[in-house]
């Protein structure tokens, strides 16, 4: 699963069609689809797609792609309507109108989010050699990134505790005559366990280097770099991995205008900062073509200049973001923060969880299970990772800290 995101118009969803069409074109079966609510997708392909698998045509490769424009509110109602129900009325009883309720409970991106249960599936399927994701913007997908991470930990506290609590209190409440605190009942239960399965699922599959990949894309501008490259350090945080860089609407050479002559300087000294920045991971360039990208043809132009000498079926496996190593001491942890400075960065130690911060996004590691008995001997950010050193407890307390 390739997934493109980006902030603003820098052409993911035309480079996400591209990438889908040249692969179709080269024999795989492929999936293209959308979360973004904006049916851009479709207008790039110049072919309708709906909420249902549909057949795209390619010249050439006929029934190799398959388009499919996922309809998120539709998705939402059928996987999260029991929960819903109950949590609306919860805060009914507390009060608050249901409509009122119904806003609140709709975490922003969590529509988004039930989209990508629903690409787990298809990928899972094995009915696809490749599916490819054209993401919304930046904000929106990194909050939905992470929703796996956060719904997680907030779905296990309420399907553990909270189920022995409602059933050794549901007959108390009721008894007690105070039956209009509404308890969750089985069917909300096993909804919550549902979606916290799947949520899991969607989590392995996005942090799987061997399965997903994420690719950014930009243009080669200041504002729009700077954007890329803390985007790429959020990603590596929440441990998704980034297999390439697509840089596109870059002046070709053939365009000798001196009216355009910075824009061309400012374009070659981009590509070559981003090689230099993103290295190992390769930096794939796209020029500006001379018309909009529209329809299947205008995207197979794209992509046979954005893929000249690359392969755009499978991907280079990313470089695995979060690692754990067995020292001599102990553990090392390792999380790639590719362009995070030592003044943006915030960690401490909660229970068997680690807190990090850095330039203003958090994400709390649940540590894994071998270094949950260790404790923190010490961290440090170096050649764009921050090393975390775990010792085991008996051998490392010191005395008097
Ligand atoms: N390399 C290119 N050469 C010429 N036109 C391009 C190129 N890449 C994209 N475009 C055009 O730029 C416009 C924006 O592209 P696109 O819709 O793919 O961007 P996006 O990143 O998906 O935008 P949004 O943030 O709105 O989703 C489209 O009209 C598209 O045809
Ligand atoms: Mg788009």
């Amino acid at each position: 699963m390739l997934l493109f995101t980006g902030k603003g118009g820098v052409g993911k969803t035309s480079v996400a069609a591209a990438t889908a069409v040249h692969a179709a074109a080269a024999g795989a079966r492929v999936l293209v689809t959308s979360t973004d609510p904006a049916h851009s997708l479709a207008d790039a392909l110049a072919q309708p797609l709906d909420d249902r698998p549909r057949a795209v045509d390619v010249p050439g490769a006929p029934g190799r792609l398959t388009g499919l424009q996922i309809d998120a509110q539709a998705r939402l109602e059928h996987h999260w309507s029991d929960v819903r129900d109950y949590l609306v009325s919860l805060l009914g009883w507390g009060g608050m109108g249901a409509v009122a309720a119904e806003e609140l409970i709709l975490l922003p991106g969590i529509d988004e989010l039930f989209a990508l249960i629903d690409l787990e599936q298809q990928v899972a399927s094995g009915e696809y050699d490749l599916v490819v994701v054209d993401c919304a913007p930046t904000a929106e997908t990194l909050r939905l990134l992470a929703l796996p991470d956060a719904l997680g930990w907030y779905v296990e506290r309420i399907a553990g505790p909270g189920r022995r609590m409602a059933r050794a209190l549901g007959p108390l409440v009721r008894g007690a005559g105070l039956g209009a605190l509404p308890m969750p009942d089985e069917p909300v239960f096993a909804a919550v366990e549902r979606i916290q399965d799947q949520l899991a699922r969607v989590h392995t599959l996005l942090q799987d280097p061997a399965r997903a990949a994420i690719r950014l894309v930009c243009t080669p501008e200041r504002l729009s770099v700077a954007e890329t490259e803390r985007t790429a350090t959020s990603l590596s945080l929440f441990g998704y991995g980034v297999d390439a860089l697509v840089v596109n609407r870059v002046l070709p050479d053939e365009v000798t205008d001196p009216y355009l002559a910075r824009w061309k300087d400012r374009h070659a000294a981009q590509l070559a900062e981003l090689r230099t920045s993103f290295a190992p991971t390769p930096v794939l360039r796209a020029p500006l073509l001379d018309d909009e990208v529209i329809g299947v043809d205008g995207l197979r132009r794209l992509a046979d200049a954005l893929y000249a000498d690359a392969d755009a079926t499978g991907w280079r496996e990313p470089v695995r973001p979060v690692t754990v190593e067995r020292t001599a001491e102990g553990h090392l942890l390792r999380i790639a923060l590719p362009f995070a400075t030592r003044g943006e960065l915030d960690l401490h130690r909660r229970g068997s969880d680690l807190h990090v911060r850095v330039a203003g996004v958090r994400r709390t590691v649940a540590l894994p299970g071998s270094l949950r008995r260790d404790r923190v001997a010490g961290a440090a950010l170096a050649d764009g990772w921050l090393e975390v050193r775990f010792r085991p407890q008996a051998a490392g307390v010191e005395v008097g800290s």
